[in-house]
């Protein structure tokens, strides 16, 4: 009989949202079958997951993204050119008034089938500050009032990388990023396609507005950016923000964070401008939300 494995070591960050998983080597999760099904489980549950320590090679890091699916570069952002999939988010003095992160949101929401998550690896950390913060969306879901719950069943919204990583761009571009990347409409509460749980799907970063709330109890005048239809999706985004639901990060090198894209947000803190902060994401692609 051979003996059972031993199983993955984590302690909880908060009551939600969180993990720290000691004694691992990515490297080895990563050709490892049955260690990999018990971190995506251990990822299921706890939604985001931290590895200090990970001095693994950038091959390692995309081989650990592939086992949950297949990477996709990012139109703006640029990619290691022997990766395709991984995205260098890389930060120094140069960078500034570049504010994209300083937001929350789920990452390419503006897609039609978004990210179900990503690998990120610290390749230098700042000396202080640049943390990251998750959060629990369906802790955010839950807390909503009953009758928000009730107003925004079958609602669906609209999702624009133009209005975000296009902003600073020249009309030109603009809308040839438009062009390339339409946007998207996605459920505002989706269903987890694993879990089964109820997520709220709306984020500060690219979510613009619904596209089916005129109804006539909604709005006089048969428009979908009626004020009304605004400040509700401005409280259903400003449900990132309360820190019941969320973990807070703090980067130092070769630390890694492995998170599930389509139940949680989250922000990269800018406060350490100008030092240098330099992060690899290998994004996987996601499912069309329901
Ligand atoms: C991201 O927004 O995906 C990157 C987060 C970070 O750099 O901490």
């Amino acid at each position: 009989m051979t003996a059972p494995r031993p199983s993955i070591k984590s302690e909880p960050l908060t009551c939600t949202i969180g993990a720290e998983v000691f004694g691992v080597n990515l490297g080895h999760v990563a050709r490892d079958e049955a260690l990999f099904a018990e971190m995506k489980a251990l990822l299921l549950e706890r939604k985001v997951l931290f590895f200090r320590d990970q001095d693994i090679t950038r091959a390692e890091h995309v081989a650990l993204a592939e086992r949950f699916g297949a990477l996709e570069d990012h139109p703006i952002v640029g990619s290691d050119p022997q990766y395709p999939g991984l995205v260098r988010i890389y930060k120094d003095e140069n960078s500034q008034p570049e504010h994209y992160e300083n937001i929350f949101h789920s990452d390419g929401s503006w897609r039609e089938s978004p990210p179900m998550g990503a690998v990120l690896r610290c390749i230098d950390p700042p000396p202080l500050g640049g943390d990251t913060v998750w959060v629990d969306m369906v802790a955010a879901y839950a807390d909503l009032p009953t009758h928000v719950k009730a107003q925004i069943d079958g609602l669906r919204a609209r999702h624009s990388i133009e209005a975000a990583f296009g902003a600073a761009l020249p009309m030109q571009k603009r809308h040839e990023l438009k062009q390339r990347y339409p946007d998207a409409e996605h459920p505002v509460v989706r269903t987890h396609p694993e879990t089964g749980e109820t997520i709220l799907f709306v984020n500060g970063g690219f979510t613009t507005h619904f596209v089916n709330y005129h109804t006539p109890n909604n709005v006089r005048h048969g428009v979908d950016f009626a004020p009304g239809a605004n400040d509700l999706l401005n409280l259903l985004i400003r449900q990132a923000t309360i820190p019941d639901h969320q973990v807070r990060w703090r980067w130092s090198k070769n630390s890694v964070a492995i998170w599930d894209n389509r139940s949680t947000q989250h922000y990269a803190v800018q406060d350490y401008w100008p030092a240098v902060r330099r992060m690899e994401r290998a994004g996987i692609r996601g499912d069309r939300p329901f």
